[in-house]
């Protein structure tokens, strides 16, 4: 039933999207031609590729919270799972991680903030693709925040702090202590009221320049009224809806336009 309703909202996506063609926005344009269709096979993309076959091939049992639910409820119930069993879960299919790190290769943002590192590999792309950048990532489960920082270890990735626990709770803590927020990957807890939430937190320490990118907008009725709801907030100005992710800009120098955008990754 879940998955009928996703292809309905495929569907109705496919309908209303609009190729690179009738795009007017300079911005956009070359966003589309520079960045997004960008063919490069970046050194990254193997070393992750490697990463990821090895997570796939580990049995090891770890002890997890299931945050599937949002994880409301205290004391929060826990899971044994293989890590070949969360590298599935959590994976991303590769063309949209490699457009992810181009998207922070191209604009450089110095601080970077992810919501939901599960075993890291975001996270390394990011750390690549700015390698000057700041990045902190907030993963609720301890057992796979620490396999994701091991992971960082065997690349050597210096850039990056993982914070373990609740978003609800992090995230006030990480932003009273921030001044800027350039770049921000929203990938955990996919319902309407806390995307909604941790949005307008993170609102507060947006800059003209930042850019916030939201996974999994159609997942679900909620989390498509969340993005119809970010869409409307008066300090966004560009978004780009590519049906797995959309993305969020605040430029001041440019008409607002929301664009679903079908693109050939
Ligand atoms: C889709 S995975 C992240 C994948 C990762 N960004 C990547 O692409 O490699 C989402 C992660 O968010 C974590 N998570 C979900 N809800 C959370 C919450 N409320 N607080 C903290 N972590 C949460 C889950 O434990 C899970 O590891």
């Amino acid at each position: 039933m879940k998955l009928l309703k996703l292809i309905k909202r495929y569907i109705k996506y496919l309908a209303r999207a609009k190729t690179k063609y009738n795009i007017h926005s300079p911005f956009v344009y070359d966003l589309i031609t520079e960045v997004m269709e960008d063919k490069t096979d970046y050194p990254v993309y193997s070393k992750v590729r490697e990463l990821k076959r090895s997570l796939l091939r580990n049995s090891n049992p770890l002890e997890t919270i299931d945050f599937g639910a949002g994880a409301t409820a205290l004391p929060y119930s826990t899971k044994i799972r293989k890590i070949k069993d969360i590298a599935k879960q959590t994976e991303q299919p590769d063309k949209i991680a490699y457009l992810l790190f181009r998207i922070v290769k191209h604009f450089k943002p110095d601080t970077i903030l992810e919501l939901g590192t599960s075993l890291g590999i975001s996270s390394i792309y990011f750390s690549d693709a700015s390698p000057q950048g700041k990045i902190t990532t907030i993963e609720g489960c301890a057992s796979v925040a620490s396999e994701a920082q091991n992971n960082f270890n065997k690349l050597r990735l210096k850039n990056i702090k993982v914070l373990i626990g609740n978003f609800d709770a992090i995230l006030p803590k990480y932003l009273k202590k921030s001044n800027n927020l350039d770049f921000v990957f929203f990938d955990g807890n996919h319902r309407k009221e806390p995307t909604l939430k941790y949005f307008n937190a993170c609102l507060l320490k947006a800059n003209e320049n930042s850019i916030f990118v939201f996974d999994d907008i159609h997942w679900s009725e909620g989390m498509e009224e969340a993005w119809e709801t970010i869409k409307k907030n008066q300090k966004v100005t560009v978004t780009i809806d590519l049906f797995y992710m959309g993305i969020v800009f605040f430029k001041k120098d440019i008409s607002k336009q929301d664009i679903i955008l079908k693109l050939k990754l």
